[in-house]
């Protein structure tokens, strides 16, 4: 099938220009002027997008779908979470799987089981959360697997954490073999003993899960790990950044040739310390916390200064009262979630929904303040993720031969955000009541219409696993 999409505004991470889209089957065919003659000779069928923008769809490189936490699952299985995701204008995620077998081999296996019923393009990163012989030697084995990527973490001590001298043979590791690893900073050691004492002093209100993971912490598990990447002479890409004192590092270690990358996400630009505070404060409970406005401000400067490649979402949503069920798609569901940690911060599960938040949060406080440019948004939400996670152009591009995956933004269009419009399986949003400028009008998936306005056209399994190449250094 032919479409072609005419009188629309492409913006690409480099250029905004008027052309017409040809899409055939699941690729872009052609960019064509708008008065050539193809255009004004075409009889099939056409979309009109005039007043609007053609971005490619967001890739969220980070999500944690169906996760097992605490006694409970994140709330967003691998068809609810990317449904959200699709409503956003995201049309590819990077989920994680969980190092739970003696072997990455059959942890993955498990993991596709789980992730086939995707609605839209999905891919995975590994947890490596063991490091022996064994480990080590299978590890070069997931490039054949198609992922690519790892992450390790300095925190979650006895559970997830890798000491130092796993994470640096890892980093030899991942660098010989072109991958890249991703890195949870925290520090562990001072996490446990903070918390303990906390605990142990009556301390179990949800600010309590910010006061014991303090921002230095992040700080220099950032550092230590460029650092041993550096030594290791591998690229690392630092989740979740969170704190002011990360993005200093990030630019200080750059600015010095480090092969180091970053990426935030949109609850550490707006909330602080003070929504734990909040009655309802378990709602921000996530790892690493919020932290404070200077931050925020911080983190929006490196945005702006290209110091931060991405902005991913680290959607992991748990419902804020789990007794409660909500109705999603004619069905009553409650899954237990926060209400876990009612009388202890460490019980509460911890993650936040963001999916389908991420695209139209930033445009309207990121490109309708000015912050950054609308080529910024594409480059941070879709074309740096594709490029940094091997799977560009497939994906992240408005290039002959992409995946026709596009949506259609209006950039006029004004919604009051929240729960009522979200998509996401959660009884609470971030954003209740924003004031939005810009959403998604249609959302192709490989050239299928799967978003119209309110009209969900997608279904599950119509995701496709993407076997990521060689990942590469922004
Ligand atoms: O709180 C969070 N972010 N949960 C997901 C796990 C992680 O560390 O990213
Ligand atoms: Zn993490
Ligand atoms: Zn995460």
């Amino acid at each position: 099938m032919t479409t072609l999409i005419k009188n629309g505004t492409l913006v690409t991470a480099s250029e905004t220009f008027q052309a017409n889209v040809l899409i055939e089957g699941e690729k872009i065919l052609e960019l064509l002027a708008p008065q050539s003659e193809v255009s004004r000779l075409w009889t099939g069928e056409v979309i009109d997008a005039s007043g609007k923008l053609i971005l490619p769809g967001g890739v969220d490189p980070h999500v944690h779908l169906d996760l097992p936490m605490f006694g409970t699952v994140s709330s967003d299985d691998h068809y609810t979470g990317t449904k959200a995701a699709a409503f956003g204008g995201t049309t590819t995620v990077i989920d994680f799987v969980s190092f739970d077998f003696p072997t990455f081999r059959q942890s993955v296996d498990a993991w596709h089981a789980k992730a086939e019923k995707a609605a839209v393009d999905y891919a995975a990163h590994m947890n490596l959360t063991r490091f022996d012989e064994a480990v080590a030697a299978e590890l070069p084995s997931l490039v054949e697997m198609g992922i690519t990527s790892v992450k390790t973490f300095t925190a979650y001590n006895n559970r997830l954490r890798l000491d130092d001298g796993s994470i640096f043979k890892a980093l030899r590791l991942t660098g010989k073999n072109g991958m890249l690893m991703l890195l949870h900073a925290e520090n562990g050691d001072v996490i446990e003993i903070l918390t303990t004492e906390a605990l142990n002093t009556g301390h179990w209100q949800p600010e309590w899960h910010a006061k014991t993971r303090p921002a230095w912490g992040a700080v220099e598990a950032a550092l230590r790990a460029f650092a041993l990447a550096a030594t290791a002479d591998a690229p690392l890409y630092l989740v979740h950044m969170n704190t002011a004192g990360e993005a200093d590092m990030l630019q200080y270690t750059r600015q010095r040739g480090l092969k180091v990358m970053g990426e935030t996400c949109p609850q550490y630009l707006f909330f602080t310390e003070d929504d734990l505070r909040r009655p309802d404060g378990a709602k921000w409970i996530c790892s690493p916390p919020m932290r404070t406005a200077a931050d925020n401000a911080r983190l929006w400067q490196a945005l702006s200064e290209d110091i931060i490649q991405t902005v991913g979402t680290d959607h992991c949503p748990f419902f804020f009262d789990g007794t409660k069920p909500i109705r999603y798609e004619g069905q009553e569901i409650a899954i237990p979630g926060k209400e876990l940690g009612r009388d202890d911060f460490t019980k509460i599960p911890n993650g936040l929904p963001g999916v389908q938040d991420r695209l139209p949060v930033l445009w309207t406080t990121g490109v309708g303040s000015g912050k950054i440019t609308a080529q910024q948004f594409v480059a941070l939400t879709s074309t740096n993720p594709a490029k940094i996670f091997g799977m560009y152009p497939s994906k992240g591009a408005l290039l002959p031969g992409s995946d026709a995956d596009l949506v259609i933004w209006d950039p006029q269009k004004k919604v009051r955000y929240g729960v009522a419009m979200s998509h996401q399986r959660t009884d609470y949003n971030l954003y209740e009541g924003w004031e939005l400028t810009g959403y998604p009008e249609k959302v192709f998936l490989r050239g299928k219409l799967i978003v119209d306005g309110e009209q969900w056209l997608g279904r599950a399994g119509e995701g496709r696993f993407i076997k990521r190449s060689e990942t590469a250094f922004l």
